[in-house]
């Protein structure tokens, strides 16, 4: 099997916004007790932060940081993180039924967002809470000297405001599992509102507004049409979330889950889009899809795993990914390139334990789990601006997208260095294929780098057991001569070529 793909260096979707590359940290299973934060731990520094969590985060070139959820937010009460530690108060978290000990809140994120080199993405309750709480929030993170909540924060200890740029008005709060969720009108009119007064404060802010919480809600499309309709002047973006997973051991309609990601996308700009004529806007919603991933999420509401006790930091949605699973992974961040020019923000959703890249043992080992990989190399090679290549190859047919093509591919260019990158997916179950890639117009000369995940064992995994069974090889054979990269693909895999 073969393939061609021609690079018109013209075609440019967008310029990279690194944005592109976030991910979320939610107060939710180990993520942050026992994941990014283990006092005790030989590597933790004075907060109590791993230091080898913090090396894998930055190789990870994870960027802005969603917090502190996801569900938790809905319930969270952002006074209980911030000062003194010894007087915080233990509660409930509802939304993951364990106990929250607010060790770590607003401050100890911040710090850790510096360690990281992060940029900290808030997001707000707006399930059990209001307009009052988020101003109070905005005002304590980002008030200047002179007011009682800034200076709270600066007795306690942070004199710069933390000047945090983005803000979500909310989670999923189309979702009956949400604390406190509500119709899209009656969510259409807090946000606006929360928001509007939010932009008072600062009218540099960028907020988002919730989206479904996924393509298959059955309001979704009219959830986004009402709450836009009723936000628009106030809110920059939408969010978007979507998970996937292998289904009954369809792993040809699996290997194409970018498919549905694209339906996804293609829906929220067209009613987005739809609203704006309506409302005769001049301001276009960009999509912050802050949340993404795989996970195994129909398993874990088939186990009846009962959690009727209430307890710290439980082992909660800690999913081991294969080798397939990080090609979708790969396949999916393809897709968000690729659709760059509307999706201007993400956020892999989660980054340590909970359904995420990084894994960690208390008092142990961290390690990578194979989608660690196809992110990690895209955000570190991936610069400049995006450019849609045209793929010319063939299809297979699955049970859920019906003709899936073969091979997928999205590919940067940096004008200032002269360098490039293309990423490549190879769908095949069986076949390897030969891919022919016109880069004439890139003005590339040499191969830089060409790695490869794929492995025999579309299902092999890195586990505690085994934390570095599956990794990045070379990507055999590459050749690039008069303009042309030739290369073989194996099948089920994720593949990545920098040129100069
Ligand atoms: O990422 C896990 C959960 O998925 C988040 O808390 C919620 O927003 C979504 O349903």
């Amino acid at each position: 099997t073969t393939a061609r793909i021609s690079i018109d260096r013209t075609n440019v979707v967008a310029p990279l916004n690194r944005r592109i590359f976030g991910s979320f940290v939610e107060h939710l299973g180990r993520c942050v007790y026992d994941g990014i934060y283990e006092p005790g731990h030989p590597t933790a520094n004075e907060d109590g932060f791993r230091l080898d969590v913090v090396e894998l985060v930055k190789e990870l070139g994870t960027t802005t940081i969603r917090y502190p959820g996801g569900n938790f937010v809905s319930g969270y009460k952002w006074e209980d993180g911030v000062g003194p530690r010894q007087s915080r108060p233990v509660r409930r978290d509802l939304a993951w039924h364990s106990l929250e000990t607010n060790q770590v809140g607003l401050e100890e994120f911040g710090r850790w967002c510096e360690l990281t080199g992060s940029e900290l993405m808030m997001a707000v309750n707006l399930g059990t809470r209001g307009i009052a709480e988020a101003l109070d929030l905005l005002e304590y993170a980002n008030g200047e000297a002179g007011t009682a909540l800034a200076d709270q924060r600066i007795a306690n200890g942070r004199t710069e405001p933390y000047d945090i740029r983005m803000w979500c008005l909310g989670n999923e709060m189309d979702g009956p599992w949400q604390i406190g969720h509500m119709t899209s009108a009656d969510y259409g009119k807090i946000a606006a509102r929360t928001a509007s007064a939010m932009k008072t404060a600062d009218k540099n802010l960028e907020l988002v507004v919730c989206g479904s919480s996924g393509s298959a809600m059955p309001t979704f499309g009219e959830w986004e049409r009402v709450v836009l309709e009723e936000s628009y002047d106030h809110v920059d973006y939408i969010s978007c979330h979507a998970y996937y997973q292998e289904r009954k051991g369809d792993l040809g309609s699996y290997l194409a889950s970018s498919m549905e990601m694209k339906y996804f996308i293609d829906t929220v700009v067209a009613t987005a889009d739809h609203v704006k004529h309506r409302l005769r806007s001049q301001k276009t919603i960009q999509l912050s899809f802050d949340e993404w991933n795989i996970w195994y999420l129909d398993e874990h509401q088939a186990s009846e795993e009962v959690n009727d006790e209430w307890r710290i930091a439980p082992r909660q949605l800690e999913d081991v990914y294969s080798v397939a699973d990080a090609v979708v992974l790969g396949n999916l961040l393809i897709t968000l390139l690729q659709n760059h020019d509307r999706v201007t923000s993400a956020s892999l959703a989660q980054l340590v334990n909970v359904i995420a890249p990084i894994m960690t043992e208390p008092g142990g080992a961290s390690w990578r789990q194979t989608t660690f990989f196809p992110f990690s190399v895209t955000s570190r090679l991936a610069r400049g601006e995006v450019l849609r290549p045209r793929i010319d190859v063939g299809s297979y047919d699955t049970a859920v997208y019906g003709a899936a093509p073969l091979v997928d591919s999205v590919v940067t260019a940096d004008a200032e260095t002269g360098t490039s990158a293309v990423f490549l997916v190879n769908r095949s179950q069986t076949e390897s294929i030969e891919v022919t890639i016109d880069v004439a117009g890139l003005g590339a000369t040499s191969i830089t780098e060409a790695v490869t995940l794929h492995d025999a064992d579309p299902y092999a995994k890195n586990t505690f057991a085994e934390q570095t069974r599956v990794g990045l090889s070379p990507l055999a054979g590459a050749i690039l001569a008069d303009g042309t990269l030739t290369v073989t693909l194996p099948p089920v895999s994720w593949s990545a070529l920098a040129l100069a």
